[in-house]
């Protein structure tokens, strides 16, 4: 049976038809056991049965993008708290990113929504947060539209680079975690940013996400954003006991070599306890291995950007 499900797939990819598999890949049949049987090469990539229909990534100075809620805000948090002055921008309509660092999502009254839709200027819409040195542009479910409404406006790939203006200026970084999906959302946070930071989860696969996602940075690369950079690759939910997540490891750093960052972040469960708290990792359990791991991350990326 496993076998049949293999060659299906196989020839499924092989005749392009990605999306195909990656529908099939939400259900819920043997996995797991299939992952252990085949692995796909296609174009260059090495494609796990066990796709994720998550793509992770995040960007960076003057403006990082994140498909990483818990990347983008531990880390913006430790930047600040290194005495950076940091901003950090949720587009991601699930607003996590928001109320991960304790802003009631349901009662913020100007949001990142009105700023692409309706221009208002971004200081109008900046909070402060309970960690010094660390702004907020919040967002929430509102801009699930925006995607849509985006379509019918003019620069509508340019909205966020303009919103941003020179108030970049004023921080040293800027943070922006994005929605899964590669829509005009995360269109407009590449051409706006000057890095990207790609998270990888060691759990599963997630090249298939970075496939499509490479694609998209060369497209707004050539034709918005030529100096769109690849900060970084980052190991993410790393499991010391699990042989995937080595084996993830070591074939991220095969592909991308010194572009992965030195630090891992284990798979902790301090971090995923911290958002309910509203709380980033390091006003939850600075003690934690994950808060440790997120302080040298922060650590790595200003080095990186050779502060
Ligand atoms: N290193 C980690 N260890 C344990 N749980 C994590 C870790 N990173 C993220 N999580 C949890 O995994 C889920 C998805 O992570 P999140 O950062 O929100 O990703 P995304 O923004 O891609 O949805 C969340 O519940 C989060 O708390
Ligand atoms: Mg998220």
């Amino acid at each position: 049976m496993a076998r049949r499900i293999v060659d299906l797939l196989k020839s499924k990819v092989q005749n392009s038809q990605i999306e195909l598999l990656e529908s099939l890949s939400y259900s819920d049949i043997f996995w797991d056991q299939i992952a252990k049987i085949e692995r796909i090469r296609y174009k260059g990539y090495v494609y796990d049965l066990t796709i994720s229909p998550d793509h992770n990534f995040v960007c960076g100075r003057g403006a990082f993008i994140s498909h990483n809620t818990t990347t983008a805000v531990n880390s913006a948090a430790y930047l600040a708290s290194h005495r950076r002055k940091t901003l950090l921008i949720d587009i991601d309509p699930q607003g996590n990113a928001t109320s991960g660092v304790g802003i009631d999502k349901n009662r913020v009254e100007h949001s990142i929504y009105e700023v692409l839709i309706a221009h208002r200027p971004i200081e109008r819409v900046l909070l402060p947060t309970q960690i010094r040195n660390l702004d907020l542009i919040p967002s929430n479910i509102q801009l699930s539209g925006a995607q849509i409404e985006l379509v019918n406006l003019e620069s509508r790939e340019t909205l966020l680079k303009k919103a941003l203006g020179n108030i970049k200026e004023k921080y040293d970084y800027v943070i922006v975690d994005c929605p899964p999906s590669l829509g005009l959302l995360t269109i407009n946070t590449l051409i706006a940013s000057d890095e990207v930071i790609i998270p990888m989860q060691c759990e599963y696969y997630p090249l298939e996400g970075l496939g499509q996602l490479l694609n998209t940075i060369g497209l707004v690369q050539r034709n918005y954003n030529p100096s769109l950079k690849l900060a970084g690759v980052l190991l993410t939910m790393f499991d010391t006991r699990t042989n995937l997540s080595h084996q993830v490891a070591r074939e991220v750093q095969e592909y991308f070599g010194d572009r992965v960052y030195k630090t891992v972040i284990p798979r902790n469960v301090r971090l995923a306890e911290a958002p309910s708290f509203g709380k980033p990792i390091l006003l939850y359990d600075r003690h934690c291995a994950g808060a440790k791991a997120y302080k040298r991350l922060a650590r790595e990326i200003m080095l990186k950007s050779k502060e």
